[in-house]
């Protein structure tokens, strides 16, 4: 199945890849699954789960006692921190693990918000989801001024000038999204950072879904946070926060009196979940062990992780061309954000489109009971749908390749389309 792949993307073993995830191989009404529905939530491999049980059966603790299964717990929590660590490019105090990225911005931005003052101003973009908007939009109770940059509705690109523009030294934080989990346009979030850094202002960075698609390197970016939700590379269903040392022991948490007041555990409320977190070291694996065999000379594990995106960069693109060339040949169809070859270095493999007569929830559930596994709707990026006009109307059908998927599952899905809209 997977030769069409290996001639686009020589690295990347695909059928390796593939037999790592159980979850796979299942059928639908008869139908192999195909699960195009990564930007909700990714496929786990199967270190992932044997990770998460085995934790449960022997080491399953509390953090911080004098025995086994808690020194255990203690043990892995580090390497876990270590591994995302090495998948962010930044050191293992710098990691906060949570629930979720909701729930670390939430916890993250009333923190920013003890320092800010009546008159001091946030500026968000109209392209991210609402977990990077709504946490910040709420200090308006402040008396803060919240500022939203524009986006360009032919191609969904964020407008930079308008941005730009907005970004005063009265700026205070700059929160945007590595990449759009609707429109899958990719911004160019160093210039972000230039940007508020050069107002003096922080930056705030949702790298949700971006992670599964690319390398993320917070000291080259150089921003002050970045955040991103494991569920969506591979792992559990976990959130993780980059702040920079400077920050984490600067800012005061809400926190509860017997919690230390080191970092990074001072940001993290309560018992987290320990199973969970077995599991991120064991994504981290898969990530490096994805990069090893595409590029058999790296020596660290961050050079793996690297090597892993090198190889199914090629495999995504392939995948995205086809399926954009096949959508656009769908009479009716309308595809948002960019659509031009030439520019897909600045898109993931995310797309969304509305087909004239069809309500995106009618086009999933037929895609559904075929076995394509497609989301409808507004995936929370509520700016985009009201934006573009499409939120009253059932949003948009979106379809997200990740590496698990191959051309013939894109193929496929092309022909369901044609004869769910043939119809
Ligand atoms: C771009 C983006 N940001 C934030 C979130 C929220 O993530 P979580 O579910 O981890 O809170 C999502 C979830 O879909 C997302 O796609």
């Amino acid at each position: 199945m997977p030769t069409a792949e290996q001639t686009t993307s020589a690295s990347l073993d695909l059928t390796w890849a593939r037999a790592q995830f159980p979850s796979l191989s299942q059928t639908v009404n008869g139908h192999p699954a195909v699960f195009f529905d990564g930007p909700g939530g990714t496929q786990v491999p199967r270190r992932v789960i044997d990770a998460i049980a085995d934790y449960l059966a022997r080491n399953n603790a509390n953090t911080g006692g004098a025995y086994a299964t808690s020194r255990n717990t203690d043990r892995m929590i580090a390497e876990a921190r270590a591994a995302m660590g090495d998948f962010l490019h930044c050191d293992a105090d710098e990691i906060v693990i949570g629930p979720n990225m909701t729930t670390l911005t939430y916890a993250l931005s009333r923190s920013i918000g003890r320092e800010l003052r009546a008159g001091d101003e946030i500026v968000l973009t109209l392209l991210d989801h609402d977990a990077n908007f709504s946490p910040w939009k709420a200090l308006e109770e402040k008396g803060v001024k919240v500022l939203t940059a524009a986006f360009n509705p032919a191609d969904c690109t964020l407008d930079m000038q308008d941005l730009a523009r907005k970004i005063t030294s009265r700026t205070r934080l700059v929160a945007a999204g590595f990449a759009s989990n609707a429109v899958g346009t990719i911004n160019n979030v160093a210039e972000v950072v230039r940007l508020a850094k050069q107002a003096g202002a922080l930056s705030y960075i949702d790298a949700v879904h971006y992670a599964p698609h690319g390398p993320i390197d917070v000291q080259a970016l150089g921003c002050d946070f970045l955040v991103s939700s494991t569920y969506k590379f591979f792992g559990p269903h976990m959130g993780v926060l980059y702040g920079r040392r400077e920050h984490l022991s600067r800012l005061k948490p809400y926190k509860v009196r017997p919690l230390t007041d080191n970092i990074p555990n001072c940001w993290e409320w309560g018992t987290l979940n320990h199973e969970c977190i077995a599991g991120i070291k064991a994504c981290v694996d898969y990530w490096e062990e994805l990069g090893r065999r595409a590029k058999p000379s790296v020596e660290s594990r961050r050079e793996a992780i690297l090597a892993a995106h090198e190889a199914i960069r090629p495999h995504e693109r392939a995948m995205l061309e086809t399926m954009v060339g096949g959508l656009l040949a769908i009479p009716g169809l309308t595809l948002y954000g960019i659509s031009d070859p030439r520019r897909f270095d600045h898109r993931c493999a995310t797309l969304v489109v509305r087909v004239e007569g069809f309500t995106p929830l009618q086009l999933a559930t037929q895609l559904g009971d075929r076995g394509f596994f497609t989301w409808d709707g507004n995936y929370y990026a509520l700016n985009v749908t009201e934006q573009l006009d499409v939120e009253k109307s059932g949003g948009f059908l979106r379809i997200g390749l990740v590496h698990y998927n191959t051309m013939e599952e894109v193929e496929r899905m092309l022909a369901a389309l044609r004869e769910i809209v043939k119809k």
